[in-house]
Formats: C-alpha cells, structure tokens, sequence
C-alpha cells in the first residue's frame, strides 16, 4: 500500500466512513464487494469509491471487488489504527463524563487514562476507573505518563489557556477540541475542533422553509 503524496483532506475525511461501513459489511459476514455496492450503501458513486482508494495505492480488483477484511485492515493502518492511543480528557463536566463513560472509544484503540478539572468538587471523583485529578497537577502528569491526545471539554473561555498549557509541555500530539471556539497550538500538534452546532445549522439550513 503506497500512499500518494498528495491526498486531499476531503478523501481522508471520508475514510472513517469508509471503516464504520467495512466494519458492519463484516458483522453481517459480507466477504467481498464491489464498488458499485459499496457505492451504494455508502451514498458514493462507484467512481468515488475508486478514486478514493487509489489515493492509497488501490485494493480492489477488477471483476471480483473488494475483499471486505482486508479493505477494512488497510483503511484502519491508513488512519493510524495500528496502534492504540492514550488519551486524557481536560473538564470533568457534563461532556467529559459523558465521553469518558462510552466504551466505543477502548473498542477502536483509545484508552483513557485520567480526566482533569478545576472544580475541587470533582477532583477525585473517579468515572468507571477514570480518576479526576487537579489540572493544576497536568504538567507533573504528562511528564510521567505517556499521553497521545488530550480531549478538550472545558467551557469556551478556558479552552485556549488548557490547550495552550497541555501543548507547551510538548508531550502530547494532538488536541480533539470541544469548545466552542477555534484553538491555536504551535506547530506539530494537530487540532481538531469539533463543534457540534455547526452541524446542527446544516440541519436547520435544510428544513427553514
Ligand atoms: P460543563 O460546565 O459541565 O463542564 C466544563 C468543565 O470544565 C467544568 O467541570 C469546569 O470546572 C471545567 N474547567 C473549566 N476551566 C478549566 C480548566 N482551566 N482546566 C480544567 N477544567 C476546567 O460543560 P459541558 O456541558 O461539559 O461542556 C463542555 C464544553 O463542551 C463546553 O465548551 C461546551 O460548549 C462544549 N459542548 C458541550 C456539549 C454537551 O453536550 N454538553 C456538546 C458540545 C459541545
């Protein structure tokens, strides 16, 4: 599998799709599958699905399609999902308990190892094994223990001081942001924000009249 050396973000976007649908095609024991059905269930045209995965060096072969394991093994390598991550979640709040009670995230490879907050009527509550500690205490935390990605949930107004704290300790590689507000990190440590409203408006931008 060679990658090519210049994939749009707009393809790499798409291929969690793509491993969520491998994914079920394998729980019903779907064994192959042409790109034209994939295509299909997915709401992609056959041409889409093609020229996606050749991005990445192609998998499929003429007249027999996909073999639905191995495209799913492949997408997964493709996202990084070799390996399992370690992650911590920054607010103990609504959001972050909720995020650190779903399961899904240790069944894809994410394990998370702590939660931080400021509010002492958190601090050393533990959510299933998940301790709440002192974010005052993060920095001692992220030298000692390996961490990969920080989840931030805090409110709107602390979260670039967070992000800005967590990422000059130059431990982790990436921030999964909550707030809504659009975080800056030095270069080298990747931001995602995920802002749940903005998806909404696509919804209310669908049904206004
Ligand atoms: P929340 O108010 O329940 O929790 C925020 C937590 O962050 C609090 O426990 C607070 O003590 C903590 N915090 C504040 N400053 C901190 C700091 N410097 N270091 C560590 N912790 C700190 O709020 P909620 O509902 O959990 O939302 C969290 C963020 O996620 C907000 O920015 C919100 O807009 C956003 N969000 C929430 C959603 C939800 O369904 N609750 C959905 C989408 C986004």
């Amino acid at each position: 599998m060679e990658k090519k050396d210049k994939v749009s973000m707009a393809a790499i976007r798409r291929l969690p799709k793509y491993y969520r649908y491998l994914k079920d095609l394998i729980d019903k024991d779907v064994e192959k599958i042409s790109s034209k059905e994939l295509g299909n269930i997915m709401g992609f045209t056959a041409s889409q699905i093609r020229q996606d995965l050749n991005n990445f060096g192609g998998f499929g072969q003429q007249g027999y399609g996909y073999n639905v394991r191995e495209l799913h093994g492949e997408v997964g390598k493709i996202l990084g999902l070799y390996k399992n991550y370690e992650v911590v979640i920054i607010g103990a709040g609504n959001l972050g308990q909720a995020l650190s009670n779903y399961t899904n995230f240790e069944k894809t490879g994410f394990n998370c190892k702590a939660m931080f907050d400021v509010n002492p009527r958190l601090i050393g509550m533990a959510i299933r094994d998940i301790v709440v500690y002192d974010f005052d205490d993060i920095e001692d935390y992220l030298e000692n223990n390996d961490v990969d990605i920080a989840f931030v949930c805090t409110n709107k107004e602390s979260a670039q001081d967070v992000a800005s704290k967590i990422a000059n300790t130059g431990k982790i590689s990436a921030i999964w942001n909550f707030a809504p507000t659009d975080i800056v990190t030095p270069e080298g440590i990747v931001v995602e924000n995920v802002h749940l409203i903005d998806s909404l408006l696509t919804v209310t931008y669908r049904i206004k009249d």
